[in-house]
């Protein structure tokens, strides 16, 4: 006997119109003026943002009816359904992701209890999902009327940043104000972007830094977008405006995999594989101090000739930044002679350091450009702490088992040979131009240290000197001796460059390495 299921009864047009009404305040978010009021400032509002980030019409709005609880400071009579933050999933270029966006028209985007519940909500499903979060910030931070409750939002937020860290990409547009402790969410995330003019950075602003120290700074200098690009290094890319963000987020995206445990996508190219690109021949100048662009390198061999930089502002003597080969995303990591020649320093290896930890979480293949004359001297380093700096990089190349191949272009000196992929620390394939110097350190200064005192006595001291120069020279500055111990793999033609990296690519594709069971390593930090 059929069952009879009771007809469904069409919802009453009252319980439409209420849930329409309900809809459409969250959709106004503070109302007209404020909307004006952030498009005068050249912002868009939280909603456009999402839309513009995601693929048309593929966001899911999560609650969207959510508000706030507060009975203080006059704050029952004023609700505004989403309570200042617009959440949900999407997707970018058909694959899943999860995003909050802060409304500064509402309570200025400031975290309540129930608007920090909402994120946390995303951050969770993220994890559960293995997705990418984006967290598109624009508030004034804490919601005071909220005091500790919404402090302890902030922290609830953290400690999801920290658990998601290597497990899902997180990624932070600073689009507005974040202020005091609210930074932290970002710091904890793998990139962030900001927007020029319009977003800023700080943990304690301009006021207080002068009521504290006397000292007289604007917002933007204190914490705008090249502030933090080009001198502290918080951030990974400054934009011209909200557009060019969300335009940038989703470039991004292109190269990460979903999750830690998911390959990064594949992007078809015509770009053949074995494209010999003779001009590199002549790249490497004959005379070893003269500089030469890296980066005229890496858009040389890449797929489609397109590589996007990362961190392009700070620290300019290393390059980093994502590319593709034979259709496979890689990290590239590279030494750049045209800025302070190429040397490695605090600022260079601090953001070497944490790139590489990303592609190794992410198991993004790594591919290494060196060309570096060693650890830059000097007391401002030594002082600074660069044996512990350094060490951040030579940590974090050792202990990544993701494939890495390295191509020495030049020099390869001191511990900078052994920092950057040098086969000691697991590197699959090193390969060298004819060009390369590998060497404990450069003639001149090899000859100083070997040939003082007998320099010292010579009545020909110049023409002695540059005798035994040459010798070193002849002798080490070159790739041979690395190639004879098999140190390096093989040394090739630069034309040749595009086609070993693919093939390498290939070769490494099911590399398995592990490292020892642990907790977790004690990196120098
Ligand atoms: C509640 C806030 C708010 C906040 C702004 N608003 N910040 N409401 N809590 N934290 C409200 C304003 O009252 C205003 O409401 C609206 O948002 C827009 O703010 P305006 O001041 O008009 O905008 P603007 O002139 O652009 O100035 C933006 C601002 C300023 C610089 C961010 O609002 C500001 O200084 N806010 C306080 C910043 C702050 O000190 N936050 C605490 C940081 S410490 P109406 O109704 O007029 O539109 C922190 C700790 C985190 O966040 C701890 C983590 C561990």
């Amino acid at each position: 006997m059929a069952i009879k299921t009771p007809p469904v009864k069409p919802p009453r047009p009252a319980a439409l119109d209420l849930l329409r009404e309900k809809a459409q305040r969250a959709e106004e978010g503070g109302g007209r003026e404020r909307v004006e009021r952030q498009h005068g400032e050249g912002k868009l509002t939280a909603r456009e943002r999402v839309t513009l980030l995601l693929d048309e019409g593929s966001f899911e709005e999560l609650d969207k009816l959510v508000e706030h609880r507060c009975q203080d400071f006059g704050m029952a009579d004023q609700k505004i359904p989403g309570d200042g933050v617009v959440s949900g999933y999407g997707k970018i270029d058909g694959r899943l992701v999860y995003v909050f966006a802060q409304d500064f028209t509402v309570f200025g985007g400031s975290l309540s209890e129930t608007n920090a519940r909402k994120i946390c909500k995303v951050m969770d499903l993220a994890m559960k999902m293995g997705a990418p979060i984006v967290g598109l910030n624009d508030s004034g931070g804490a919601r005071i009327q909220e005091g500790v409750a919404s402090l302890g939002g902030y922290a609830d937020i953290f400690l999801r940043n920290t658990l998601a860290s290597g497990v899902i990409p997180q990624i932070s547009a600073i689009m507005g104000p974040c202020a005091g402790g609210a930074v932290y969410s970002p710091a904890i995330t793998d990139f962030n972007v900001m927007v020029k003019d319009t977003s800023y950075m700080f943990v304690t602003g301009p006021d207080v830094i002068k009521t504290v120290t006397h000292e007289e700074v604007s917002k933007e200098e204190l914490g705008g977008a090249m502030t933090h690009n080009s001198r502290s290094g918080v951030a990974h890319f400054a934009v011209d405006d909200d557009r060019a963000c969300l335009a940038l987020i989703r470039e991004l995206l292109s190269y990460l995999p979903a999750n830690n445990l998911d390959e990064p996508p594949v992007r078809r190219t015509e770009d053949p594989p074995d494209r010999e690109e003779a001009a590199l021949d002549e790249l490497i100048p004959a005379e070893p101090n003269k500089p030469y662009d890296m980066k005229r390198l890496i858009e040389a061999v890449a797929d489609d000739r397109r590589f996007l930089e990362v961190h392009p502002h700070f620290a300019a003597n290393i390059v980093i930044g994502f590319a593709r080969f034979g259709a496979r995303s890689v990290g590239v990591v590279a030494n750049q002679p045209a800025v302070l020649a190429g040397c490695l320093d605090i600022d260079a290896s601090v953001k070497g350091a944490r790139f590489v930890r990303f592609c190794d979480a992410f198991n993004i293949p790594l591919v290494i450009f060196e060309d570096v004359p060693g650890f830059l001297p000097g007391t401002a380093q030594e002082f600074g702490g660069i044996i512990r700096h350094g060490a951040k990089l030579l940590y974090a190349f050792a202990e990544a088992t993701v494939p890495k191949i390295t191509v020495i272009t030049r020099k390869a000196y001191g511990g900078a040979y052994c920092v950057m992929a040098s086969k000691h620390i697991r590197t699959d394939l090193n390969y060298a131009y004819p060009t390369a110097e590998i060497a404990v350190m450069g003639p001149e200064g090899a000859v100083n240290v070997l040939y003082r005192r007998e320099l010292a006595r010579s009545a020909d001291a110049d023409r002695r000197r540059a005798q035994k120069t040459a010798e070193f020279r002849e002798k080490f500055a070159n790739p041979y001796v690395a190639a004879d111990r098999g140190f390096v793999d093989e040394v090739i033609e630069p034309r040749h460059t595009r086609r070993k990296i693919v093939a390498g690519l290939e070769m490494t594709r099911d590399k398995r390495d592990k490292n020892p069971s642990k907790k977790h390593g004690n990196i120098p930090l």
